[in-house]
């Protein structure tokens, strides 16, 4: 909310509607989007940046608490595309937004809506983040906005962990917001998960995956490499489904994914879990309607020279098992074998590829549909 922007929004309505923002996995701006708009009503994205997606809301922000595709979700403070280039005047706008900003109240109050806890007096920290050039360090944005949360609020006191409220300001080049987090760490570490194994996929993207299948109450669903079971989990919760049916060539996983979901209370009727090799799927040709799957990358999981044989056979199956227009949702960083394979295997038509950043490394979600 630049200043001008706020009096725009002034003048169209006296009490203009709160600006929210969620950080996201980067690259799943669009699909956190479009679960904003869908699950809560009267939600409008306002813009994205890296990592963030910024939108109004007219209802509780306890709402936003029941999104599953994004990792945090703020109210803001301030927001701006034109922070100041140098140290000089960008540190002392952050300081001055942080402490005038005249959005303070109705964040708070918004806040307070989320959280149960009431405390004798409120005790904060500030964390930055910074991407992009800058002739400034991330620590000194963190002082910049402490002093101006002081300045406003002389009574709260700040501390380093397991404060009462969290301030987050992410810089990204001349992008820039101050905002209060809504969410605690239950938004992005699903109380179902309790059994984690190398190269476990976070839930908010599994959540992601499952979106871009498009469930449907009559999906046939498998992942057929489902280690802990966390994409079958994120389908469980969103909905309806014919069937779901998992499996995994590591026992270990696959004891680690049965307990997962036993814990998914809105499990509607009990996964079929297969101790099985996705080279040679148990499964009749033509009946699964989906299948979603993170396949080894050939870092943690699988080796980088084993995956051509391992993906080439796998592929096959995954024709053989689809139905003739079923969706494929997939998450690699084999960038060119996947060129390949698709090159090769004509019957999967490619619809969209996405772009995300997986702890740092470049992967990506393929959109696929059986021909
Ligand atoms: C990247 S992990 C999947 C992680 C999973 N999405 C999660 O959240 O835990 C890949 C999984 O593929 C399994 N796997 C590797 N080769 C396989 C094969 N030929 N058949 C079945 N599973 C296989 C591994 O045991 C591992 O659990």
């Amino acid at each position: 909310m630049t200043q001008s922007s706020a009096r725009r929004s002034r003048s169209r309505s006296p009490s203009p509607s709160v600006e929210y923002a969620a950080s996201v996995i980067p690259g799943l701006e669009e699909s956190a989007g479009d679960e904003i708009e869908t699950r809560l009503e009267g939600a409008r994205i306002i813009e994205t940046q890296r990592g963030w997606v910024v939108f109004q809301y007219p209802g509780q922000a306890g709402d936003l608490l029941e999104l599953r595709t994004t990792e945090d979700v703020f109210v803001l403070l301030y927001r701006s595309h034109e922070l100041p280039t140098y140290r000089k005047e960008a540190l002392p706008t952050l300081t001055r937004m942080a402490r005038s900003s005249r959005y303070w109240d109705q964040a708070l109050a918004r806040f307070h809506q989320t959280r149960a806890r009431s405390v004798k007096r409120v005790t904060y920290r500030v964390i930055a983040q910074m991407s992009g050039k800058h002739s400034y360090r991330r620590q000194e944005v963190r002082d910049a906005v402490l002093a101006g949360v002081q300045a406003r609020w002389t009574g709260w006191k700040p501390i380093e962990d397991d404060a009462h409220l969290e301030v987050w300001v992410p810089v990204i080049d001349r992008w820039a917001a101050i905002a209060i987090r809504l969410s605690d760490r239950k938004m992005r570490h699903r109380t179902y998960k309790q059994e984690h194994r190398p190269a476990s996929l976070r839930p908010t993207l599994a959540a992601a995956m499952v979106a871009l299948s498009n469930p449907r109450p009559s999906d046939r669903f498998c992942d057929p490499m489902c280690g802990t079971g966390t994409i079958l989990a994120e389908r469980a919760l969103v909905g309806p489904y014919r069937a779901l049916i998992g499996g995994d060539a590591d026992p270990e996983a696959l004891r680690a994914a049965r307990s997962n979901l036993s814990a998914v209370r809105e499990m509607r009727s009990a996964a079929s879990l297969h101790l099985w090799d996705a080279r040679s799927l148990p499964i009749r040709s033509g009946t699964l309607d989906v299948v979603v799957c993170n396949l080894p990358f050939g870092k943690q999981v699988g080796t980088h020279v084993g995956n051509p044989a391992l993906y080439g056979r796998f592929f096959e199956q995954m024709i053989r098992v689809l139905r003739p227009g079923g969706r494929a949702v997939l998450l690699t960083s084999e960038k060119e074998l996947m060129r390949q394979l698709l090159r090769d295997h004509r019957e999967l038509r490619r619809e969209r590829e996405i772009l995300v950043g997986v702890l740092g490394q470049a992967a990506r979600i393929y959109l696929l549909r059986r021909a």
